[in-house]
């Protein structure tokens, strides 16, 4: 019997445009990614600048080359 392997894509909603500031006991800050477009989750990396001319009510996706504004299929 043939092993069948399935796997399922997920939408995932970040709302938050700008990464939280964590500070660790010695003193030290950390960017932690908020907006989902990192490359170095769960640390910023600067890519939540993408999204600085999102409107305001409106669902967006993102991918390598760029972002598509989505009709809003799913309740806030
Ligand atoms: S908050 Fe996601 S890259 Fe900065």
């Amino acid at each position: 019997m043939p092993i069948i392997h399935r796997s399922m894509a997920r939408i995932v909603r970040h709302d938050r445009n700008h990464p939280y500031e964590v500070k660790a006991k010695d003193g030290e800050t950390f960017r932690i990614c908020a907006c989902g477009l990192s490359r170095n989750k769960p640390f910023c990396d600067g890519s939540h600048r993408r999204t600085a001319d999102e409107l305001p009510g409106e669902l967006y996706a993102y991918d390598e080359d760029g972002r598509v504004r989505v009709p809003a299929f799913y309740p806030g």
